[in-house]
C-alpha cells in the first residue's frame, strides 16, 4: 500500500486498515487496537500526539495508609512490574508502626538555557548581559509569563556560564545564559522554552554574537526534593545489611546503577500516574547522581544511634496544573485520590515513594533476595499468558506455589510441564 496522502493525515481507521494491508497485523488486532480505549480516549489521545493508532493500558494500583508529614496519603501508582506496589505497601506499614517520613523542597526555580557556541570576548559578553539583566527579566515577565507573574511565579534572574570548547584553538568559548524562573504549580517546560526563546533575540542583539539553541535544562539543581525516612529501634543486624546495600551503592556505579532504578520503580509510577513527564525526571535524576564525577546512589541510609534514617536529594520537578495532569482523565483521578494542589507537595511524595521503595529494595535483596517475593506474582503472569480453562489456571497456581517453595525458582517451561502433570492426571482420573 503506498500512502497518497501523509500518514498522519489518515483518519484512525484508516491508519489500522494501512497496518493490516501491510500485513503487520490481523483482523483480530485491528478489532483489539480500536477497543483499547473508550472513543473518548482514543480521541484525546489524538489531541496528545501524532499518528494514533490505539491507548497502551497499564495496571494503576493504590498504596493505602502512606503517612509523609504526618498527613495520611492514597497513593496511586501506574507500573506494570510485579511487587513494586506490594513492597511499597509492605514498607509504608513498617515505617508506619515504627518511624516516619519527612520531606521538604529547596529552592523553586527551574532552568532555561541559552547557548551562543563561540563568542570572541566572553567577558565584555558577560558584562553587558549582567548590566541588562533586569530589563531583560522584566521583560519577559511582562511580555511572555505575565500570568504566571499574576500567580507569584515569574523569572527571577539571568546568569551567565562559561564553558570551554572541545577544540580551543581560536580562543573562543561557549557562553551560555541560564534563566531561573519560578513556575508555580507547573512543572513549566513550555512557558521556560517560551521565555529562552523570547529572550534569544535580544541577547543576540545586545552582544552581537548568534544563539546557537534555547532550551529548558532538565538538570533543576536550583529546585531539589528532599524525603527522610527514620525507623526507630531497628533490629542491628538488618540494620547494619542495609547501610552497607547503601555504601555498596555510593561507591559502585554498577550497583549504584540498579539501586537508582528501583528508587525510579516508585518515582516514575507516581509521575506516570499524575500525568508527568517521567523521563524529564529520570534525565535530571540520573545527571544530579554523577554530580561528583562519579555516578553514584541517590540515596543514603545510615545507623545513628538505634535508627536507620535514609535520605534522598533530588530533582523532581512535577506539575499540578497544565499539560497531561489538566487533560488526562486519570491524571485528574489520581490527583483526586491524592487529593494534591500543589506541585511541590506532589514532588515530595514521589521522592518519598522513590526512598521508600528504596528501603523494600534493600530489606529484601540484603534477607531472603528479591526472587522468591517476585516470584509469587510472577507466577501469575507467567500463567495469565498459557492457553488453559479457568478451572486449570487456578488448580496450576497452587502447583506453580509449591515448586517455588521447593525450588526457589520457576520458569515459563516449568509452568508448561507443570501444565501437562496436571492434564495428565486429571485424563487419569477420568480414565479409573
Ligand atoms: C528491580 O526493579 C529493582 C531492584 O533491582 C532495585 C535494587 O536492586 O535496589 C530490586
Amino acid at each position: 500500500m503506498n500512502l497518497k496522502k501523509s500518514f498522519s493525515k489518515l483518519s484512525r481507521v484508516e491508519r489500522l486498515k494501512y497496518l493490516q494491508v501491510k500485513k503487520l497485523l490481523i483482523q483480530k488486532d485491528i478489532e483489539y487496537l480500536q477497543n483499547s480505549a473508550s472513543s473518548e480516549m482514543l480521541d484525546l489521545s489524538e489531541s496528545f500526539i501524532e499518528n494514533t493508532i490505539g491507548c497502551f493500558s497499564m495496571p494503576l494500583g493504590i498504596v493505602p495508609e502512606f503517612y509523609m508529614d504526618k498527613k495520611e496519603y492514597t497513593v496511586p501508582m501506574v507500573i506494570e512490574e510485579s511487587s513494586v506496589i506490594a513492597a511499597v505497601s509492605k514498607t509504608a506499614k513498617w515505617i508506619r508502626a515504627s518511624g516516619e517520613i519527612t520531606t521538604r523542597v529547596h529552592g523553586q526555580d527551574i532552568i532555561g538555557q541559552i547557548q551562543f557556541g563561540k563568542v570572541k570576548d566572553i567577558h565584555l559578553c558577560e558584562k553587558l548581559i549582567e548590566e541588562k539583566s533586569n530589563e531583560f527579566i522584566n521583560m519577559a515577565n511582562q511580555l511572555v509569563v505575565p500570568n504566571l507573574v499574576a500567580r507569584g511565579g515569574g523569572v527571577n534572574y539571568l546568569s551567565v556560564r562559561k564553558i570551554d570548547r572541545d577544540n580551543r584553538i581560536d580562543g573562543a568559548k561557549m557562553l551560555v545564559v541560564h534563566v531561573y524562573m519560578h513556575p508555580c504549580d507547573a512543572m513549566g517546560a513550555n512557558l521556560i522554552n517560551q521565555v529562552c526563546e523570547f529572550l534569544r533575540d535580544p541577547l543576540e542583539q545586545l552582544i552581537q554574537e548568534k544563539a546557537s539553541m534555547s532550551i529548558l535544562s532538565n538538570l533543576v539543581d536550583s529546585k531539589l526534593t528532599e524525603a527522610n525516612i527514620i525507623i526507630y529501634n531497628i533490629d542491628n543486624n538488618l540494620g547494619e545489611k542495609i547501610a552497607e546495600a547503601s555504601l555498596f551503592a555510593k561507591q559502585d556505579q554498577y550497583r549504584a546503577t540498579t539501586h537508582n532504578k528501583g528508587v525510579m520503580n516508585g518515582i516514575d509510577a507516581v509521575l506516570v500516574a499524575t500525568g508527568n513527564d517521567w523521563r524529564a525526571v529520570e534525565a535530571g535524576v540520573h545527571a544530579y547522581a554523577a554530580r561528583s564525577g562519579q555516578y553514584r546512589a541517590i540515596t543514603e541510609w545510615s545507623i545513628e544511634k538505634n535508627n536507620i534514617i535514609g535520605k534522598i536529594i533530588a530533582p523532581i520537578v512535577v506539575g499540578t496544573v497544565g499539560g497531561m495532569t489538566k487533560s488526562h482523565p486519570m491524571a485528574q483521578i489520581n490527583l483526586k485520590i491524592l487529593n494534591i494542589q500543589q506541585s511541590d507537595e506532589l514532588s515530595r511524595l514521589a521522592g518519598a515513594v522513590g526512598l521508600v521503595q528504596n528501603l523494600a529494595a534493600l530489606r529484601a535483596l540484603t534477607g531472603e533476595g528479591i526472587v522468591r517475593g517476585h516470584m509469587k506474582l510472577h507466577i501469575q503472569n507467567l500463567i495469565v499468558s498459557i492457553t488453559a480453562s479457568e478451572g486449570e489456571k487456578k488448580a496450576l497456581k497452587t502447583m506453580a506455589e509449591d515448586f517455588l517453595k521447593i525450588n526457589g525458582k520457576i520458569t515459563q517451561s516449568d509452568i508448561m510441564n507443570l501444565l501437562r502433570q496436571l492434564r495428565e492426571s486429571h485424563s487419569k482420573t477420568l480414565r479409573n
